[in-house]
């Protein structure tokens, strides 16, 4: 039985005040759900203090993005060690919005991953087909090329270690979600294609989130879903409320 994670990302939003205040508020309101797992990720500027915020409960921490050298002359970044010391437990890795504004590639994602592991935290791996590729029929080879390119050179016991995080890009902050049928039929393809790289065992295993205008009201049939395994949220992740009405769609 696969646990539910459900992730809030919380994107270019909120100052260290705000996320402060929202990080207390999320952990008040889910101080007693059990079954679920929740992370939150901030910005990098926020993260330290939402790490002292969630430190001893039940809301873990998780960052935005990493480099994946080690420590130098890379404006802008950070590096693994320095999010570790502060307690992340999940690093996001291959958003959309970094592949498409910040030139993320198969590569500098798979680099990441390698990086995230090594360093023992757990990555979110994003995948997810812009509405041309789906409309073109090429949904399946591009997550193929995502889910293999994120995986190359990962070791079955290191895979096992990551989510998958399945985000439909032209259902990102849009309102429009994939329907309960399109988002199962893409994830269990997802999983296929993670079994055929590592087996059965690591395939069935994997945790794999739907992300992509996920709210209360459209959570629990999603949810419902063989294959969907938690939710990364974005906008509904802002605010305590709306980003635990979804936690309860998982309890
Ligand atoms: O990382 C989160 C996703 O991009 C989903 O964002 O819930 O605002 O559509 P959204």
């Amino acid at each position: 039985m696969r646990q539910y994670i459900i992730a809030g990302n919380w994107k270019m939003n909120k100052t260290v005040s705000e996320s402060v205040q929202l990080a207390k508020d999320i952990v008040e309101a889910v101080k007693d759900v059990k079954k679920t797992e929740v992370v939150i990720a901030p910005t990098y500027l926020a993260a330290a203090k939402v790490a002292d915020v969630v430190k001893g409960t039940n809301v873990k921490l998780a960052i935005q993005d990493i480099h994946w050298k080690d420590q130098g002359a890379y404006t802008g970044k950070v590096s693994i060690d320095m999010v570790k010391e502060i307690g992340a437990e999940y690093v996001i890795i291959g958003h959309s919005e970094q592949r498409q504004y910040f030139h993320e590639t198969e590569e500098t994602v798979n680099l990441k991953v390698k990086k995230t592991l090594e360093a023992g935290l757990k990555p979110i791996i994003c995948i997810g087909e812009t509405l041309e590729q789906r409309n073109g029929g090429i949904l399946k080879e591009i997550l193929g090329l995502q889910i293999k390119g994120a995986f190359k050179d990962v070791s079955a016991e290191d895979a096992a270690k990551c989510v998958l995080a399945y985000e439909p890009v032209w259902a990102i902050g849009t309102g429009v979600t994939a329907t309960d049928e399109q988002a199962q039929d893409t994830q269990a393809y997802a999983r296929s294609v993670v079994k055929e790289i590592y087996g059965e065992a690591v395939a069935e295993g994997m945790r794999i989130q739907y992300g992509g205008s996920m709210k209360g009201a459209n959570a629990p049939g999603l949810l419902a879903q063989k294959d969907i395994d938690g939710g990364l949220i974005g906008g509904a992740g802002l605010k305590a409320d709306t980003f635990k009405a979804i936690i309860d769609a998982a309890e």
